[in-house]
């Protein structure tokens, strides 16, 4: 079985930047000349939500990189899922292993807080993946399953949801999964969406691969049958490098 979705391709911008960059950024992401057929989406830090809003073509759409797990209030540094919605964000990242091993979140609370999320209208990118220990003591896909079924266990529905696969090895450290080892997890996701979810729900729900992608590795991977599309952090951060990467859906269609 293989994705039948519209190649996505998101930019987790992280807390990288400050104004000048993110005003070059947003331009270049203006000027460049992206395919049709790919759903693009940025993740700025909270801060430049807004600017970018407000000044980033239409065209892409808008993420936040994580919100608080219920209703907004007393709560110091956190900033709801009203919030985002009331700016007029899209999206949210969720599930970051960086706010997963950085931060302590757990399946559980990550859970909740996509349900929390896609209940006020927004569009979720789940996050999933193994730690090199995981994947060295062969638990790659025990792991994932179990993030995988605390997001089940807890959201309405799988269709606004992206799932995006990102071995924790890979991120950020210039050791990209090969297109191999991504298939072969990918296709063991849509497998478990098969499953523990609906035939349906594996073939409409994209799964992503985020960890090291770049300009000169997406056309390689974009091949891979069940890779519909990427999640994308240092090289997300250069407007002519992401323009790439999007239009890496290329390889995916048959030679004209
Ligand atoms: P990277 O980050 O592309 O810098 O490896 C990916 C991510 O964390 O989403």
């Amino acid at each position: 079985m293989t994705g039948t979705g519209k190649f996505f391709v998101g930019g987790n911008w992280k807390a990288n930047g400050n104004k000048e960059s993110v005003k070059k950024l947003v331009q270049e992401l203006n000027d460049a000349k992206l395919e049709d057929d790919v759903d693009v989406v940025v993740a700025p830090p909270y801060i430049y939500l807004d600017y970018v809003l407000n000044n980033l073509n239409k065209r892409v759409e808008v993420s936040a990189q994580n919100s608080w797990v219920g209703k907004g209030g007393a709560f110091t540094g956190e900033i709801s899922a009203e919030q985002l919605k009331d700016l007029g964000a899209q999206w949210v990242i969720l599930g970051h292993s960086e706010r997963r091993h950085i931060l302590g979140e757990t399946n559980e609370t990550i859970g909740k807080k996509a349900a929390y999320a896609l209940n006020n209208g927004l569009k979720v990118i789940a996050c999933i993946g193994e730690l090199l220990e995981e994947r060295e003591a062969g638990k790659t896909t025990e792991v994932c399953f179990g993030q995988l079924k605390a997001y089940a266990d807890a959201v309405p529905s799988w269709k606004d949801i992206v799932i995006a696969y990102e071995p924790v090895w890979a991120i950020g450290t210039g050791k990209v999964a090969t297109p191999q080892q991504a298939q072969e997890v990918h296709a063991e996701i849509r497998k478990w969406l098969a499953d523990n979810v609906s035939a349906e729900t594996a073939s409409e729900t994209r799964i992503i691969y985020g960890g090291s992608v770049n300009a000169a590795n997406s056309a390689e991977l974009a091949k891979q049958e069940d890779i519909d599309g990427f999640l994308v952090g240092g090289a997300s951060l250069k407007g002519p490098d992401f323009a790439t990467i999007i239009n890496s859906v290329r390889s995916k269609k048959p030679a004209a």
